[in-house]
């Protein structure tokens, strides 16, 4: 059941034209596909036997050119179809019901909110009809859709409306057709009683798109950010790399039961309505610009991904890397760059670099999957987009954007490789990445080792960098990868000096230069006239993790003197994060908790600067996560620093608290005008919201019903959240009312409702198994709606370290009595859940067991899915 990437062979059948016709019903919708196929001439394979994906598909008819299909012709199985004796040309014609309604996996065909809506990718198509489901098969698809008028007056797919009719019995036909081939994880359908919000777009050589935005009636006027978000993304893609749109419509769909954020079917994406849905009520403003990034994202795709899409699913980060990076991009251009970069940074270092340490861990381009949807992760996307950043630094825009235009001129309407991507960034440059191309096959984050010594007398700064990588699953030899550092040389007025490389003539030397780190060690010599303080791996160059023996006092400077914005606000995460762990360890030997008069001198410093930036100010003073702090060592004290971090906050919270109060206070004054959205009102409310969550952690006498005021008269999702977030680690009069109220504002809006469960299976709280075990009991708790688990399930395994690991071992139990609830239901959220388990021999013995006994009791289950064995056994496997 294994599928290797060195097994690949191309399609012995292509499909030009499919024509399917959808009798849709919630029990038994009626799927008729017409198709052409070929023999494919790139297939070396000779074999009379045509095998088609399907599952789940009762099959009611077949015919080869207008002839029934014998019974000894073909055969049926749990995968799919195989038909014996098949011409090199012919036209199949199948029949099949499918089950909508109790479609839970929410793959392929399925019900939402009264609304039908597919998903296909990776491999969804197939419990649509008999199909060979694979990305190197690309068609031409025209979809007729038949169905109840009343009930389903809106009936969509891919492309070009072409005809639309009523039929006898309050029945109505539409037919769409795509014109461009695509493979059929892009193919969609669309029906409901639903309404949409309109826009429109010019394209720059003169097509008029129409835009819209779909959604279900009660939530009218909720779109418009997203329809604002898709005309600023399409403009920014004439400009920046000079792609345009290629069909007359852009329809975007809302629902509410999805596995993932979006996805990009050609002409009609289907939304997650978490990243459609918003106005101020009820959305806070990191799902406001989340809302950005996901629509670009998905407009983007349809050069990366459509117009050339993956040859097979190991390719994934081909179209995912590539457009992670352009809406990351686009994001960074619409927002404050640098914000951009840290939000996008601490993703990868939590998220990416765990997954890449453990036991799942698996290179950009994967080698072996058992079940595609597993590889959906943080290494394809976030590392994928890190590596073509990487290639966008080393190559220069001008350079990169000739790249991307070389590979649209040779693979348009193709399928391909990650390799063939490469090669042609390689082409147009006239660079060699052979080296570099090890980022997508070799598995494991870099570790780099860099020393730097001053000579006084030569006047040369000695930068010594040695890189290295920890054994991966697989992989236990890794070779030395071309790493691009950037780093910049602070004088010790907090000037930048020139880095001029010894032996560098000529004087044009930037403040920022890029070392070409290439083998295990490296020394780099530069000639400056004092003693630098050095600023490394600027704006995060690479996806590495980087250490250097700074004191405490060369951070404090770092902090307060370097050009580069991100490397301030990494220079305070250094510092925090080293104090944190000396706190941890002294707690380990014994020692009693104090707090380190440098980190309160520092916190005051980036607090009375603050106005100048305050989006900055506020990330630098919150202080790093603990899934961040656990990273940090390879033997996680979870004790150690859930307890240090909680009493930091606490002891800076004293320590400081008129400074709290009193940015507090700036940051109102300078909103007062009202509620906006531009880059310093959300910076304004988002360091307000940092002084108040300080202030909360040694709240004085009568603090808590001042919360409660604020509450009441908030006028937006951002505030209120916050306020609302510092009420769930409390248990007063106050916190109880305050979330009996939101309830009754959020009880109809399943996105609030989702807010209002998912701020208490956050919360640090003593009792939080029995409060978690209280909202599954919850009458709005559905187990069919991955917003509804993920808020409950996920944010408590995965963002409540304190809680799931309670050394009891309940929130093990808990969590993973639930994993096999919903794996009955919908293995793509289950297998995701019990990755929370995978890095269980990092911690202590007892929790290490506990833990270990829950993924054996899923492994040792009759019938779980594959998505899940697939995570449990490799959790499991030896390092
Ligand atoms: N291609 C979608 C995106 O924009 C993700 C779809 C993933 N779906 C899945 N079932 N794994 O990233
Ligand atoms: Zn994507």
């Amino acid at each position: 059941q294994v599928v290797r990437l060195e097994d690949y062979a191309p399609s012995e059948f292509l499909v030009e034209k499919v024509h399917l016709t959808f009798e849709l019903a919630e029990r038994d919708t009626v799927v008729k596909t017409l198709m052409s196929l070929r023999r494919n001439p790139r297939s070396t394979n000779r074999e009379q036997t045509l095998f088609l994906d399907g599952i789940d598909l009762k099959l009611r008819s077949l015919h080869i050119d207008g002839t029934p299909v014998a019974d000894r012709d073909y055969r049926l199985d749990e995968s799919g179809l195989y038909l014996f004796g098949v011409p090199d040309v012919f036209e199949l014609q199948t029949e099949v019901i499918i089950q909508p309604q109790d479609n839970t996996v929410l793959e392929g065909l399925y019900c939402s909110g009264g609304m039908f809506c597919t998903q296909c990718e990776a491999e969804g198509f197939r419990r649509i009809t008999f199909f060979p489901d694979r990305p190197d098969v690309m068609a031409t698809y025209t979809t007729s859709i038949v169905a109840d008028k009343k009930r389903y007056p809106v009936l969509l797919s891919n492309g070009n409306l072409l005809s639309s009719e009523d039929l006898p019995d309050g029945l109505h036909r539409v037919t769409w057709h795509d014109p461009f081939p695509k493979p059929s994880y892009l193919f969609a359908l669309v029906a409901g009683d639903i309404v949409f919000e309109e826009g429109a777009f010019v394209t720059a050589s003169g097509r008029s798109v129409a835009l819209r935005v779909y959604l279900q009636r009660h939530n009218l006027g909720r779109g418009t950010h997203a329809l604002e978000a898709l005309k600023k993304a399409m403009l920014w893609d004439e400009k920046v790399f000079g792609l345009e749109y290629d069909l007359d419509l852009y329809m975007i769909v809302a629902v509410d039961d999805f596995n993932m954020g979006a996805m990009e079917n050609k002409g009609l994406n289907i939304f997650n309505s978490k990243y459609v849905l918003a106005d101020r009520e009820t959305a806070t403003d990191l799902d406001f610009q989340a809302i950005e990034e996901v629509v670009a994202h998905e407009y983007f795709h349809n050069w990366t991904g459509n117009r050339v899409t993956c040859r097979d699913w190991f390719q994934l980060s081909l179209k995912e890397g590539l457009t992670v990076f352009r809406d990351q991009q686009f994001s960074a251009d619409e927002v404050a760059r640098s914000l951009k970069r840290i939000h996008d940074v601490r993703l990868l270092r939590t998220v990416q670099f765990a997954e890449d340490s453990g036991p799942l861990a698996h290179p950009v381009r994967p080698e072996a999957y058992q079940e595609i949807n597993n590889f959906y992760t943080a290494t394809v996307y976030e590392k994928g987009a890190e590596i073509v950043r990487m290639l966008h630094n080393l190559l220069g825009k001008e350079m990169f954007r000739r790249g991307l235009e070389l590979y649209f001129s040779r693979f348009d309407g193709t399928a391909v490789t990650i390799e063939d991507f490469v090669k042609a960034m390689e082409d147009a440059a006239q660079v060699d990445l052979s080296q570099f191309r090890l980022w997508y096959s070799q598995a494991g984050t870099p570790n780099i080792r860099a020393t730097g010594n001053y000579d006084e007398s030569s006047k040369e700064f000695c930068l010594r960098l040695q890189q290295g990588c920890a054994p991966t699953p697989g992989q236990s030899d890794k070779q030395p990868l071309h790493i691009p550092v950037a780093i910049g040389l602070l004088n010790s007025t907090g000037t930048e000096m020139p880095v001029c490389e010894v032996g560098h003539s000529g004087t044009d030397c930037d403040t920022t230069a890029i070392l070409p780190l290439k083998k295990t060690e490296q020394v780099f010599r530069f000639k400056v006239s004092e003693r630098p303080v050095p600023s490394l791996l600027r704006g995060f160059s690479a996806p590495v993790r980087l250490t250097y023996n700074y004191s405490d006092a060369e951070l404090m400077f770092l902090t307060v003197h370097d050009s580069d914005p991100f490397n301030r606000w990494d220079a305070a995460q250094q510092l925090v994060t080293q104090v944190i762990m000396r706190g941890v360890d002294r707690m380990a030997d014994g020692q009693a908790f104090m707090v380190e008069p440098v980190l309160i001198d520092a916190f005051r410093q980036v607090l009375h600067s603050s106005s100048k930036d305050r989006g900055l100010a506020a990330q630098m003073l919150m202080l790093p996560s603990e899934n961040y702090l656990v990273d940090q060592r390879l033997r996680i004290d979870i004790d150690g620093i859930c307890t240090v971090r909680r009493k930091l906050r606490e002891a800076l919270s004293d320590a400081l608290h008129d400074e709290w109060a009193s940015v507090r206070q700036a940051c109102i004054k300078d909103t007062s005008a009202g509620y906006g959205f531009s880059p310093e009102e959300v910076g304004c409310r988002s360091l307000k919201n940092v002084c108040l969550s300080y202030l909360a952690a040694q709240s004085k006498a009568g603090f808590w019903p001042q919360v409660r005021q604020w509450l009441d008269e908030a006028d937006n999702m951002t505030d209120r959240l916050a306020l609302l977030t510092l009420l769930a680690e409390v248990e007063n009069a106050e916190s109880q009312t305050a979330f009996a109220q939101f309830y009754q504002r959020a009880k109809d809006i399943p996105l609030v409702l989702d807010k209002w469960f998912a701020v208490q299976s956050g919360a640090r709280h003593p009792l939080i198994v029995d409060k978690i075990r209280r909202l599954l009991a919850h009458e709005d708790f559905n187990l069919c709606n991955p917003n509804r688990v993920r808020a409950v399930l996920h944010t408590f395994a995965r963002g409540n370290l304190g809680g799931f690991h309670a050394p009891s071992g309940a929130g093990y139990h808990l969590v993973g009595d639930y994993v096999m609830k919903l794996d009955r239901l919908n293995p793509q959220v289950s297998a995701s859940l019990a990755g929370s388990f995978s890095a269980w021999r990092r911690f202590d013995n007892d929790r290490s067991a506990l833990m270990k006994e829950q993924l054996n009791k899923m492994f040792s289950t009759e019938g779980i899915s594959r998505d899940l064995r697939e995570i449990v056994q490799r959790s499991l496997q030896d390092m």
